[in-house]
């Protein structure tokens, strides 16, 4: 079947690997991945996909009603996959603002965009709202899990916009009718993140023999997921979910932060041909992060009852090849970590 699927901020960390996914595996969709470019938007990440008959990549904001009511109608978008955020906890803390303009107002922007596009005929249509676990706020260490039950509690301005995003997809199917999903996923990794999240800013700093600033203590535990799987699990709730339906999707994958900064140290210096131990005086204890949220763990399995979905990558396996990854691309961290890419791409579509 023929379908128009906008993608929004295809050319982040997830987005890419979603664009990829969905080119490569539906040759018979058209994929146009719409996307400003900010720092953590780098069209590097698609160059192996960007002459694909069915890609399109379109420079624009999802705060920008006009552009988005010109793409709707030019590309006779029938799917949405949307991904556009500010993304990062720290940035949300220094600068709040940014991130209600994009992930509240932009979302809203969005939505606005295709229920006008789409004129109330909704047979067909679906917009995919991509969410974090972080709207649930924070578990104790007491076993418990975020379902898609769990009462919203953000604490970060970026969890907050997300979940002022998820409750603005809601009211437009509960007002509207719309046709919509929502899911909400845990921290993923893998190749092509920006290196101010985790686990690329450590790989980073230990080949360069830099401080790794653990947060507090470093007992924060994180429920960890590759980033290909929440890639198929999108798949299946876009073409499978139940309209109006949250999925929550995760790793079962719990590491408490200083335990997963070990084994990156390990499995770093293995791969870089050190001897056991050279990084480990890398680590060094700093303020934690304000507001830090102790726990995140999430319950998939309605995801996995009603759709059949399960991760599949071993993290043993998914680190180790993610920590190779960024040892063998230390070029596109350079890049990344010096900005060069943001003036390229800002001079290839300057006066477009
Ligand atoms: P990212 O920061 O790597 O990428 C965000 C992309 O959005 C970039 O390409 C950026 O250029 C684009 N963008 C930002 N503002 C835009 C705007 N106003 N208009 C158009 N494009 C814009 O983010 P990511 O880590 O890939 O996360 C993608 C989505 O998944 C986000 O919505 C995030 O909340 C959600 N999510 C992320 C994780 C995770 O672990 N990374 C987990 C769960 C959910
Ligand atoms: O849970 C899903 C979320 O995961 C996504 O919605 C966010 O977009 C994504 O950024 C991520 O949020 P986190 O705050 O969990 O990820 P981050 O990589 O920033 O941090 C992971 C943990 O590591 C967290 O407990 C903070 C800690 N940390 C992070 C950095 C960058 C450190 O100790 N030192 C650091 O330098």
């Amino acid at each position: 079947m023929q379908r128009n699927i906008l993608i929004t901020g295809g050319a982040g960390f997830i987005g890419s690997h979603l664009v990829r996914h969905f080119v490569r595996k539906y040759p018979e969709y058209r994929i146009v991945n719409y996307d400003k470019l900010t720092y953590a938007g780098n069209l590097e990440n698609l160059k192996d996909v960007e002459n694909e008959p069915n890609y399109v990549f379109v420079k624009g904001d999802i705060c920008d009603e006009a552009a988005l009511a010109a793409v709707f109608a030019k590309y006779d978008i029938d799917g949405v996959i949307h991904l556009a955020a500010e993304s990062h906890v720290d940035r949300s803390i220094t600068d709040p603002l940014a991130f209600a303009r994009t992930n509240v107002l932009g979302t809203l922007a969005l939505l606005q965009a295709a229920k006008t596009a789409w004129k109330g005929e909704y047979e067909g249509k679906r917009f995919y709202h991509v969410s974090t676990d972080e709207v649930y706020g924070a578990l104790g260490f007491d076993g418990s899990l975020f379902t898609e039950k769990t009462p919203y509690a953000p604490h970060s301005p970026y969890s907050a916009s997300k979940a002022s995003s998820d409750h603005f997809v809601r009211a437009f199917h509960d007002t509207y009718g719309f046709p919509c999903v929502v899911s909400n996923c845990s921290n993923n990794y893998g190749p092509y993140q920006f290196p101010e999240k985790l686990i690329p800013l450590f790989v980073n700093n230990i080949r360069h023999s830099k401080p790794l600033p653990v947060y507090g203590k470093g007992e924060n535990v994180r429920d960890w997921l590759y980033v290909g799987d929440h890639c198929k699990a999108i798949d299946l709730i876009f073409h499978k979910g139940v309209s109006g339906e949250t999925y929550n999707i995760g790793g079962n994958n719990e590491w408490s932060n200083i335990d997963l900064i070990r084994l990156m140290i390990r499995i770093t210096d293995e791969e870089l041909g050190r001897p056991s131990g050279t990084s480990d005086s890398l680590i060094t204890f700093v303020k934690d992060r304000a507001g830090h949220d102790l726990r995140y763990a999430i319950d998939s399995s309605k995801l996995q009852r009603e759709l059949g979905w399960k991760p599949e990558m071993p993290f043993e396996r998914g680190i180790r090849e993610t920590v190779r990854w960024y040892l063998d691309n230390g070029s596109w961290l350079d890049n990344v970590t010096s900005g060069a890419y943001i003036e390229y791409y800002e001079k290839m579509y300057s006066g477009r």
